[in-house]
């Protein structure tokens, strides 16, 4: 069920300095917010050890562009499990295998069970493709578009067992054009994901930002319900 024909041997096995924050990211596509942040990593931008890259998919583009740069890369596919909470049960042994201090969710497309979110609470960071609370779910450009909607843009949350509804912690806001469409509006909001995703990574692990109570703070102090905003 769990390949380990990856790029390592054992999870949590490779030596990495003690002191530094480990982060797993768990990924199900092209990995490119994954890529974001694992460059900031390599030019020390970010004071941390991407320990692994996890994927529910063996086909994503992500686990060769982790493996490309070196890092640790595991499969858990979903379609060997018989439930959800199975499959979660299997990523939580493989995720803590590494003794993560944080997880990135980066377009892991899958619904978490609350016993994994419980185990990992503030300690989950997901982005989504929306000014949430607006537009949780999938399409959410298309939705954007069809409501006439002045702005777009996309959200790091910290991950509560409502689905796309926890505390904001960052938010990138797109302008939507005359004659955008879904594909050139995905664009410019990725572009803004790499930008916003790296910096929330990077309050965590300084130990800048947190979740107590299901309210998000950057250094003491309560974020806004909208999350820190980037306008672009
Ligand atoms: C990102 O655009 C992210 O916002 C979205 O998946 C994409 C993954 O791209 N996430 C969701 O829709 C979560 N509900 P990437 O694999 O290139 O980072």
């Amino acid at each position: 069920m769990i390949d380990s024909s990856s790029s390592s041997s054992e999870p949590g096995s490779e030596f990495t300095p003690e002191d530094k924050p480990r982060v797993v990211v768990l990924i199900s596509g092209s990995g490119s917010n994954m890529e974001a942040i694992a460059e900031q990593i390599k030019n020390d931008v970010i004071d941390a050890d991407l320990v692994a890259v996890i994927s529910n998919k063996p086909e994503a583009a992500g686990i060769q562009k982790a493996q490309d740069r070196n890092i640790d890369t595991q499969i858990v596919d979903h379609r060997q499990f018989a439930s959800r909470e199975e499959f979660d049960a299997a990523m939580i042994r493989m995720i803590d295998g590494y003794r993560p201090d944080l997880i990135v969710l980066a377009g892991f497309m899958r619904i978490l069970t609350p016993y994994f979110v419980r185990h990992y609470l503030g300690q989950l960071l997901n982005i989504h493709p929306s000014l949430l609370p607006s537009y949780p779910g999938l399409q959410t450009h298309q939705r954007a578009l069809a409501a006439g909607d002045a702005n777009h843009g996309a959200t790091v949350h910290f991950v509560t067992e409502e689905l796309d509804g926890g505390p904001n912690v960052i938010q990138a806001v797109v302008p939507i054009l005359d004659g955008d469409d879904e594909i050139s509006l995905q664009k410019r909001v990725q572009i803004q994901e790499h930008i916003i995703y790296p910096i929330a990574v990077k309050w965590f692990v300084e130990g800048r930002l947190s979740m107590q109570n299901g309210v998000a703070t950057l250094d003491n102090k309560t974020l806004p319900l909208s999350g820190l905003q980037l306008s672009s």
